[in-house]
């Protein structure tokens, strides 16, 4: 498999947005509410570096069904959620692609009650987007390839690899 952003490289990269989401929020607490399962290391590796009163909770969120590039109904689940009515949400997904689970999750969120939602990001496909949606902290800027690791899966398979690597189709 082609590794398109090294372990090493991610690693510094989260050094970075974690500095800038605790120079933004300035001691204000935040509930980090994570997409799952994408999420997984991002929210792992970003939470240990934010020196901020936060709480960590999870929402589901899945298009991609089985084994297929294509995004089909979107399911939102948040039985695991607490009452963030009020809360300063930081929202992390691993991957900004169409644009159209994060403009979903947001205005879920903002319909139970939270006072703001940011999103991070830890990468941003170029060329994709089908909605106009802005996010907060962006990790990466990638090219259009389908892209495995570091959290992010084809068919629940790759989410353990250290690095963001290209999966070839076939
Ligand atoms: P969006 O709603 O199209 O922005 O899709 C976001 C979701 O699609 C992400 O949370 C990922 O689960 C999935 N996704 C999009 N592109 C990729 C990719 O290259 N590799 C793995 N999953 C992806
Ligand atoms: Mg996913």
């Amino acid at each position: 498999m082609e590794v398109l952003i090294t372990a090493d490289r991610i690693q510094t990269r989260v050094d970075e947005l974690a500095a800038e989401i605790v120079r933004t929020y300035d001691g204000k607490p935040v509930t980090v509410v994570g997409i799952l399962t994408g999420c997984l290391m991002f929210t792992a590796d970003l939470i240990r570096r934010i020196d901020l009163p936060i709480r960590v909770a999870f929402i589901t969120a899945s298009s991609y069904r089985g084994e297929t590039f294509v995004a089909g109904r979107l399911e939102i689940h948040d039985e695991l959620l607490p009452d963030i009515a009020g809360k300063h949400i930081l929202l992390l997904d691993d991957i900004l692609d169409t644009g159209k689970t994060l403009t979903r999750v947001v205005a879920h969120l903002i319909d139970r009650g939270a006072a703001s939602v940011k999103v991070s990001v830890l990468l941003r496909k170029l060329g994709r987007q089908e909605v106009p949606f802005e996010p907060d902290f962006v990790g990466f800027t990638i090219p259009d390839k389908f892209v495995v690791g570091y959290g992010l899966d084809f068919n629940d398979e790759h989410r353990h690899l250290p690095f963001v690597g290209i999966l070839q189709p076939g």
